[in-house]
């Protein structure tokens, strides 16, 4: 059938990804630039992307945490339901409030689902928020000495790819982290090592965030949302390793060594 699986955020970080593993399916890519556009916070827009689907590949922006997510969540699925959708898969954040009800929502939906509930992205660093800063020497930000098993997503997209594409996955929620916790200092180390760059981290309280970020000319608004992001997410709850990808797909998660090598050029 045409175009049986959507992938949200089909050009983003984990979509691409996906999106190149199920190549030979038929997939349709949707963001808000693609040929059937996509918005979130457009939901005029969701019935046509949904239209002749089969399954959907959902990662929400801003980020699943940020107030009123669950509620366009829910709504989605009721779209997704209306329109003749069997199977969801959700990528989630850790121990995130709103992120816990979009994953219920999925849950509760009477759809197959799978959700893939996540650690930080070790390509924030690379492909991601992060980037700017690594190129600029200093990672500064509101979390301390906070450690956190990054996650390479190549691990994420390993099994979203296999939850589209086979029925081993369904029913299953995974938590999945990298296999070893760093602080962001020990991050800014290693990729300072690989990349020949000097790149050091700055923990910073919210104040002096707010300041550094305004320097760069950040929305007022993006500042916001991710001070409470960091704020609820890298307060310690999540400074623990966890074995999702392990369970899902018979491995180890990658390490964050690995990581920092392959990507080393996007630090050049
Ligand atoms: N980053 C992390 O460390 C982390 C950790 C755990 C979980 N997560 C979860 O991961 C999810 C994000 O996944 P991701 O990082 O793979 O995606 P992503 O890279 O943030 O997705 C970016 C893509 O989304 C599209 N987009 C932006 N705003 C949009 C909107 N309003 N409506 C529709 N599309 C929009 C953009 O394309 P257009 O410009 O064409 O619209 C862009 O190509 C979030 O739900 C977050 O909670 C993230």
């Amino acid at each position: 059938m045409e175009n049986n699986t959507l992938i949200l955020g089909g050009k983003g970080k984990t979509g691409r990804r996906v999106a190149d593993r199920l190549q030979g399916m038929p997939v349709r890519i949707a963001s808000r630039s693609a040929q059937i556009p996509f918005d979130w916070e457009n939901p005029d827009t969701w019935e046509a992307a949904v239209e002749g689907i089969q399954q959907v590949y959902i990662t929400y922006q801003p980020d699943l945490a940020v107030p009123g997510a669950a509620d366009s969540i829910r709504a989605f699925v009721d779209v997704a339901v209306r329109s003749g959708v069997r199977r969801l898969v959700l990528l989630s954040g850790r121990r995130e409030e709103q992120a816990q009800l979009s994953e219920q929502i999925v849950k509760d939906s009477g759809l197959e689902w799978t959700i893939v509930t996540s650690s930080f992205f070790a390509q924030n660093f690379s492909e991601g928020v992060m980037l700017p800063a690594v190129l600029g020497g200093a990672i500064a930000l509101p979390a301390g000495m906070v450690a956190e098993p990054f996650i390479d997503i190549d691990d994420i997209a390993d099994i979203v790819a296999e939850a589209l594409s086979t029925d081993k996955h369904v029913g299953k929620h995974y938590e999945v982290t990298g296999p070893r916790l760093l602080t962001f200092a020990d991050a800014a180390a290693e990729i300072a090592e690989v990349s020949g760059r000097e790149v050091a981290y700055y923990p910073m309280t919210p104040d002096e965030y707010r300041a550094e970020m305004a320097k760069y000319g950040v929305p007022e608004e993006e500042t916001e949302m991710l001070i409470a992001l960091f704020g609820e997410i890298l307060d310690g709850r999540n400074a623990l390793v966890a074995d999702g990808v392990q369970q899902a797909l018979g491995r180890p998660a990658r390490d964050f060594s690995d990581y920092a090598r392959d990507a080393a050029a996007a630090w050049k």
